[in-house]
């Protein structure tokens, strides 16, 4: 067993063999940003300050060669090697705030509900003891076996005394799990969920007014927070503009509805970005934000979905004043990111 110290706080946890220094801290309840747990997103960058590590396979635009040599690391990726390794991350007060995961936990699949033509919604009860999450986490999914790998799938729903949780899940072209969920998975099935992972959870104490946007499936986990947000009275305003390619990628419209009518405070305002329809906003974030919003330097902000929705949403929250403390993403990085193949490589191809 292996020893990571955290600096400036000096608390240390143990670290089982084969065990990455994310999933020791995981172990532990710290809460170490993660997302795409494959070293693709740079989210779990630290520097370690003494000891050594095995990096692992990580991409060089998540960790640049500079980083490595200022003794910057992946953590998801990240193993130690010495008997101790110290890192530097959180505060002098930094202590364990997350429920530490649990492995292939059976949930029984209870509805399967097409939500889009891309999106289906999954409801799940456990067959034991209910996972305890923060809204907004993610767990893995998978079929357990090497053809069916496990995924991230943020939680949809906050808390509930049975422990049923829901996911909504896009179906990838080609993509291996997302396809089995869709395909292959049916009302009764068993499957096996580990989790909650992730540090996309809001802050209950928080006192500003709050803007969510999400894109697709974005939506899920901001769900989650907004339901635990509301269900508590919290009573800023709370707004929540989706961007969805058609009408018909607009999905929870009743339940959006109901909240509006319930909750004074909250608004729902989807946009559409490949067709116009009365009475809908048309266009990217980027354009409708500033229609919207004019002053965001007090606003908590919350950003879901792909990679690039996330960085566009950031950029156009920030343009309006977001602070950067104030601003949280849930970036939905593949697992295994394309590789684009270099001009050069291109041009050698016969
Ligand atoms: C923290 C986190 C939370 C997530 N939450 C959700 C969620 O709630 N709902 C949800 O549907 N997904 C979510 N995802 C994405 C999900 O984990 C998978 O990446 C996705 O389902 C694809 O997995 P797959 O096995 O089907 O495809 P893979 O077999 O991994 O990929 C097949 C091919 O598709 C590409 N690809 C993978 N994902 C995408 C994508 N999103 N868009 C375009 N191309 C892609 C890959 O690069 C690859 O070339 C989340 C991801 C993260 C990191
Ligand atoms: S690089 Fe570690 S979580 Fe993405």
């Amino acid at each position: 067993m292996r020893r990571i110290r955290i600096e400036p706080s000096g608390r240390e946890v143990d670290c089982a063999e084969g065990d990455t220094v994310l999933q020791a801290l995981e172990k532990a309840g710290y809460a170490l940003p993660n997302n795409c747990r494959a070293g693709a997103c740079g989210e779990c960058k630290v520097r370690v300050v003494d000891g050594r590590f095995d990096q692992g396979m990580v991409l060089d635009m998540a960790l640049s060669a500079e980083e490595r040599e200022a003794g910057f690391g992946l953590m998801c990726m990240a193993k130690p090697l010495s008997d101790a390794l110290t890192i530097e991350w959180g505060t002098a007060d930094a202590r364990p705030k997350l429920f530490p995961p649990r492995e292939n936990v059976s949930f029984v699949v209870v509805e399967k509900i097409p939500r889009t033509p891309s999106i289906c919604e999954f409801v799940l009860k456990p067959v034991a003891q209910p996972l305890r999450f923060w809204p907004g986490q993610y767990v893995m999914v998978g079929g357990g076996r090497a053809a069916i790998p496990d995924r991230s799938y943020s939680i949809a729903s906050a808390p509930k005394p049975d422990g049923e949780i829901v996911l909504q899940v896009t179906k990838v072209d080609g993509g291996a799990t997302s396809t089995w969920l869709h395909e292959q998975v049916k009302v009764g099935d068993l499957i096996r969920v580990s989790g909650p992972y992730g540090t996309f959870i809001g802050d209950p104490s928080v006192e500003t007014p709050v803007l969510c946007m999400a894109a697709g499936s974005g939506l899920a986990p901001i769900l989650s927070l907004a339901e635990a947000a509301l269900r508590r009275g919290f009573a800023k305003p709370v707004m929540l503009l989706f961007s969805a390619r058609t009408e018909a990628d607009v999905y929870d419209r009743g339940l959006m509805a109901y909240w509006q009518m319930k909750h004074r405070n909250f608004r729902f305002v989807p946009t559409l970005t490949r067709e116009q329809k009365p009475g809908m906003r048309h266009g990217r974030i980027t354009d409708v934000l500033p229609k919207l919003l004019t002053d965001l330097s007090a606003h908590s902000v919350f950003i879901a979905g792909s990679p690039a929705f996330v960085d566009a949403g950031k950029a156009a929250a920030k343009a309006l004043g977001a602070q950067d403390g104030l601003i949280h993403t849930e970036g939905y990085y593949p697992r295994y990111p394309p590789i684009t193949p270099k001009p050069e490589q291109l041009l050698a191809r016969p």
